[in-house]
C-alpha cells in the first residue's frame, strides 16, 4: 500500500468521542513505550506524525489518524506503566475494552510486545484476555533491533513457546524495527489485505482512489 495523505484527526478520552466514521481501523495497543506512536509514523512514512518520547506514558488518549483518507490509523495509550496509579490503570481498561468491544469499524489491533528483551508476563495477560474475549487482534514484535540476532531469535521463540501453552487461535505474528524500517511493506500489505474484506471475508468496493490490488 503506498501512503498517499496521512493526517491527524483527533484525540478521544473514551468511546463517545472516537470520530464518526465508517472506514476500516487500526489500533496500535501495548506495554507504555513499545513503540506504538512510532510505528504509526513508520506505516506512515511521517517522522513525526504521533508524538513519540523515551520516557513512558507520552501517548494518554486516543488518536485517530486518516491514511489515504480511507483507513484509520489508531495510537492508544499504553499499559504497564507503574507510576500511573490503580486508579488510572481502572480506567485505562473500561476504556479500551469498551473501545474494542463497541467500535464496529475496528478490523484489527496491533498488539505490540518489545522484542528486544525476554517475553513479559503483563504482555501475555494482556493477549490472553483479549483471546479469551475472541477479540481479533495481530502481534507486532518492535525494537528487534536492538537485539543482536541470536537473541532476538531467541526472544520470539521464547514468545511463541509462551504463546502456543494458552493461545486458542493462533494470531499472525509480524516483526518491525522503527529504526530500520524492517517489517514496513508487510504490515501495510497485511492492513490493505483487511481493509478490502467486509466481517464475512468478503471483498468490499468502497475503497475508491485507494491501490486496490486486481
Ligand atoms: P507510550 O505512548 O508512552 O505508551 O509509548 P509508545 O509505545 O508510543 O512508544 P514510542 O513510540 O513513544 O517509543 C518509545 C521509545 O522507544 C522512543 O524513544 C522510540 O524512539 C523508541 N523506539 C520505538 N520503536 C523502536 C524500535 O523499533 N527500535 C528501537 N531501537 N527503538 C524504538
Ligand atoms: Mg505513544
Amino acid at each position: 500500500m503506498l501512503i498517499r495523505s496521512a493526517t491527524f484527526v483527533e484525540s478521544a478520552s473514551q468511546l463517545t468521542e472516537c470520530p464518526v466514521s465508517d472506514l476500516p481501523e487500526f489500533a496500535m495497543i501495548g506495554r507504555s513505550n513499545v513503540g506504538k506512536s512510532s510505528l504509526i509514523n513508520t506505516l506512515t512514512g511521517r517522522s513525526d506524525l504521533s508524538k513519540t518520547s523515551v520516557k513512558p506514558w507520552k501517548t494518554q488518549l486516543m488518536n485517530f489518524f486518516l491514511i489515504n483518507q480511507t483507513r484509520h490509523l489508531v495510537d492508544l495509550p499504553g499499559y504497564g506503566y507503574a507510576q500511573s496509579g490503580l486508579e488510572h490503570r481502572a480506567k485505562w481498561i473500561d476504556v479500551t475494552h469498551e473501545y474494542f468491544v463497541g467500535r464496529p469499524t475496528l478490523k484489527m489491533i496491533f498488539v505490540l510486545v518489545d522484542g528486544s528483551i525476554p517475553p513479559q508476563q503483563i504482555d501475555m495477560d494482556f493477549i490472553q484476555s483479549l483471546d479469551e474475549e475472541e477479540i481479533p487482534f495481530a502481534i507486532v514484535m518492535t525494537k528487534l533491533d536492538k537485539a543482536t540476532q541470536k537473541e532476538a531469535t531467541r526472544h520470539q521463540c521464547l514468545f511463541l513457546e509462551k504463546l502456543t501453552s494458552f493461545i486458542s487461535t493462533m494470531p499472525e505474528i509480524f516483526a518491525v524495527s522503527n529504526v530500520t524500517k524492517k517489517g514496513r511493506e508487510e504490515l501495510l500489505e497485511y492492513i490493505e489485505t483487511l481493509s478490502l474484506q467486509d466481517k464475512k471475508g468478503g471483498k468490499v468496493g468502497t475503497c475508491e482512489g485507494d491501490d486496490i490490488k486486481k
